[in-house]
């Protein structure tokens, strides 16, 4: 059973996508807000009655809902508003994190757990630490989409198709993100042979800069990419794909780093991150890759 906290517009997207991708045949959405959580969810079940989707959506103020579920999405946080950054989140996401991590011990203590709930990396290290799940089991969401966007911006300036791209984005989700257009490669031909240095110093930025790029359009922060990632990710445990794919992990020593989340690359399978996997980088990407880290473990000393 897959269960998702949070019936906002990240967690009732990603049910939705797990209904059309027949993830599971149970799917629960728990929020505190009154109704909310059962309101989405009699709307999804009717879509999936209209679809001809067997599948049994319920939603729910009460925690316990979530009892046995071995795939648990946090999509519940403060989502950043136009001219905010992630960090100014800490303190407000902190403490829903600190409410939840406690319930998920108690009914789903055998999940595996994954967070969207920003500033990412900060949350991650939160959940891993409140949980005491093996790490394997406690995955932040980000890289996923960010890489994504990686390879969306380069199939523009390319005219290829994002599939045809392998995107590498390592380190935060946030500001002191490292895209990788060096290790990023169509074909095993790295992106800085296809694109000269100012396209690819706009495609960094452009990555940087997408999820606050739609803040400002929206008035509020994305959820269809977060969604997709999300059920991506889910879709790659359920089968066991042992995918590779970006996330933030709680590092023990692999990139010389420990007791710190970062975005890196793993596998990802049944029992959660199966391998952290190190990429050969060259000086400059580690110094690079090491400013993220640390920008991570400031916001780490804010958790009172
Ligand atoms: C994003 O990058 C909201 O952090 C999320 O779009």
């Amino acid at each position: 059973m897959i269960s998702i906290i949070g019936a906002g517009r990240v967690g009732t997207s990603t049910a939705l996508m797990s209904v059309l991708r027949g993830l599971d045949s149970k799917i629960v959405l728990v929020d505190v807000v009154p109704g909310l959580a059962r309101g989405e969810a009699l709307d999804l079940s009717h879509a999936a009655a209209v679809l001809g989707i067997d599948v049994d959506i319920q939603g729910s103020e009460d925690f316990s809902i979530i009892r046995g579920s071995d795939i648990v999405l946090v999509t519940a946080g403060k989502p950043r508003k136009a001219g905010m950054t992630r960090e100014q989140l800490v303190a407000d996401n902190a403490s829903i994190i600190n409410d939840i991590a406690p319930k998920i011990r108690e009914y789903a203590p055998d999940s595996i757990v994954i967070i969207t709930t920003n500033p990412l990396e900060v949350m991650t290290y939160l959940m891993y630490k409140k949980l005491g799940f093996p790490r394997e089991r406690v995955i932040g969401f980000s890289g996923v989409l960010d890489s994504a966007r990686l390879a969306y911006y380069a199939s523009k300036k390319l005219n290829i198709s994002y599939s045809s791209i392998v995107p590498v984005v390592i380190g935060m989700h946030g500001e002191n993100m490292l895209p990788l257009p060096r290790l990023s490669t169509i074909c095993g031909i790295p992106l800085t042979q296809l694109l000269p240095e100012n396209e690819i110093e706009s495609l960094k930025k452009e990555t940087i800069e997408a999820g606050a790029t739609i803040t400002k359009l929206k008035g509020y922060s994305s959820s269809y990419g977060p969604a997709a990632g999300l059920t991506l990710m889910v879709e790659a445990i359920r089968k066991d794909s042992n995918k590779l794919l970006i996330a933030s992990v709680f590092l023990d020593g692999e990139y010389g780093q420990h007791d710190v989340v970062a975005e890196v690359p793993v596998i990802l399978g049944r029992t959660g991150v199966k391998k952290v996997i190190e990429l050969p980088l060259n000086e400059n990407e580690r110094k690079k890759f090491l400013e993220s880290v640390e920008s991570v473990k400031s916001l780490i000393k804010l958790l009172t």
